[in-house]
């Protein structure tokens, strides 16, 4: 009988929650429609029959079926009364209904990106590659400007950007750039964005197509990586050695649109890209009309001498988009960067971030503005320059005895002169995921070097990083971990250094 189904149903829908009447009638009878208890074309009982079965108000009939009609589930005819609308297929189960279990169903582009590395596994420990240690960010005084600016803001503050971010913000990323990273830029052609990730979807949306060539560094940051399969683009992988990304005549015959490099420190071996290296990527990108993307994502954390220059302050021919981020000054959830691009590609970047991205959060903007004119940022930044220096000199000082001594695995340290990680280079025949594993049983968190390699098989090495953990952490894990390795060397699991020659 429907109307036990229907009481039924009010009282299980009403179990967790206090609906009100009419609302748990609409939910009952549109499980009995779905489920198949009505059926398309049905007559329903009258208003009154149903208030009279149910002993509800008539009132509370009504309302639930107008709310079904309105919502197609049920039509009126004049002087015929209310029926099940004739379209509806049966027995759709709503969620909860029993149903078979469904396949998880990915595009095969889904299916790739999840499958692919992820760093959201990885637990955040003192050696962890990646993170930065935000202890000493002046929150107070960032709360203070965060503050004053939500108390200035008036209502076009609030709205989307259309402008590709606050002016001052603009212009102060554009004196920082030109004063250190020599980079001649004017406020119209900087773009903040939410960080890289969203600096790299614009420019694969923006400047190549689906299926185009991107060249990338292998091994590989993976978020850029990711953001190249996401948008649908053909990778190839180009080794890189101690200049940084080294293409053969080979790679030049699949003529990339686009080419990602991250020339200052590259991540995550750590070579500084030549100026050999610098001139031929630019000769490339000319000669085949593509388009270079410098991540300069550490730059501010060379430890001695100035900071390298950029690839972008080489370029005479608008070929470089250049992009940097606030995630490791200040800290990553405050979910902004910057994009740099050539004054003719401007405008159209400005209106496709408006309509893809939506940016916002021009208060936000606003307190960092004045957090970069008023010195804050360039002190922060040398603070924390300092901090990684000194851990990364006790790190230093902890490794470099025991890779010394641990023959087996002819390691070097590479890449520590700037950033907030080294790579531990190894001999070939080292299984670092292994080593890796070992380490891990023993809490101490690093990345295998070969995790990032696309397609090469020779890059063995651990990835380090010293930028999470205060010093005192780092001082307490180090010896352990150069412990460690100098135990995995000298034979505890001798199966996973294979095939030495
Ligand atoms: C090579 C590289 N680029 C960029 C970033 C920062 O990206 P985002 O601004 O999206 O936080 C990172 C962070 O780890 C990185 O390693």
């Amino acid at each position: 009988m429907l109307s036990e189904f229907l009481l039924t149903e009010m009282g299980r829908v009403s179990a967790n929650d206090e609906l009100p009447l009419h609302r748990r009638l609409y939910e009952a009878l549109r499980r009995a429609i779905l489920d198949g208890h009505l059926r398309p074309e049905e007559k329903l009982p009258s208003n009154r029959d149903l208030a009279h079965d149910l002993k509800l108000s008539r009132n509370t009939v009504v309302t639930a079926l107008n709310q079904l009609g309105a919502e197609g589930y049920l039509s009126s005819r004049v002087g015929s009364g209310t029926y099940v609308h004739e379209g509806l297929a049966r027995a759709k189960p709503l969620p909860g209904a029993a149903q078979p279990a469904r396949e998880v169903s990915l595009s095969r582009r889904g299916q790739a990106l999840t499958d692919s590395f992820s760093a959201a596994q990885l637990e955040v420990q003192p050696f962890t590659p990646g993170p930065a240690d935000f202890s000493a960010f002046p929150i107070g005084l960032w709360q203070r400007l965060q503050n004053k600016h939500w108390r200035m803001t008036y209502p076009e503050m609030l709205d989307y950007s259309t402008s590709g971010g606050h002016a001052p913000l603009r212009r102060a990323v554009a004196n920082h750039l030109r004063l250190l990273r020599g980079v001649a830029v004017t406020a119209d052609q900087v773009l903040i964005t939410n960080g890289t990730q969203q600096s790299l979807e614009l420019c694969a949306h923006l400047l190549a197509d689906h299926g185009d060539t991107v060249w990338v560094e292998d091994p590989a940051y993976w978020g850029a990586v990711k953001a190249f399969m996401a948008s649908g683009l053909s990778l190839r992988a180009i080794p890189v050695d101690g200049e940084g990304i080294a293409p053969t005549e080979a790679d030049e015959s699949q003529a990339p649109r686009l080419i990602y490099v991250t020339p200052s420190h590259q991540y995550p071996t750590g070579a500084i890209m030549s100026l050999v290296r610098r001139h031929r990527l630019l000769d490339i990108a000319r000669t085949h009309r593509a388009w270079i993307l410098e991540d300069d994502y550490d730059s501010d954390f060379r430890f001695s001498g100035p900071p390298i220059s950029s690839l972008a302050g080489l370029d005479r021919d608008a070929l470089v988009l250049y992009m940097g981020s606030f995630s490791k000054v200040l800290y990553p959830g405050l979910k902004l960067g910057y994009l740099v691009v050539p004054t003719s590609l401007a405008p159209k970047f400005r209106q496709a971030h408006y309509d893809l991205n939506r940016p916002g959060q021009m208060p936000l903007q606003a307190a960092l503005a004045e957090f970069m004119e008023m010195g804050h940022f360039v002190r922060a930044l040398r603070t924390a320059r300092h901090r990684y220096a000194h851990q990364r000199d006790v790190l230093l000082r902890a490794l470099q005895p025991c890779l010394g001594s641990a023959t087996a695995l002819n390691a070097r340290i590479e890449g520590a002169e700037q950033g907030l990680s080294l790579c531990i280079r190894m001999a070939k025949y080292v299984d670092d995921a292994a080593l890796t594993r070992y380490l891990a049983q023993r809490g101490l968190t690093v990345r295998p070097l070969s995790a990032y390699c696309l397609q090469r098989t020779d890059a063995r090495g651990l990835v380090v990083g010293y930028g999470y953990a205060p010093v005192q952490s780092v001082a307490r894990h180090a010896p352990e971990l150069a412990a460690a390795i100098t135990a995995f060397a000298s034979g505890a699991p001798t199966q996973a250094i294979k095939r030495r020659p």
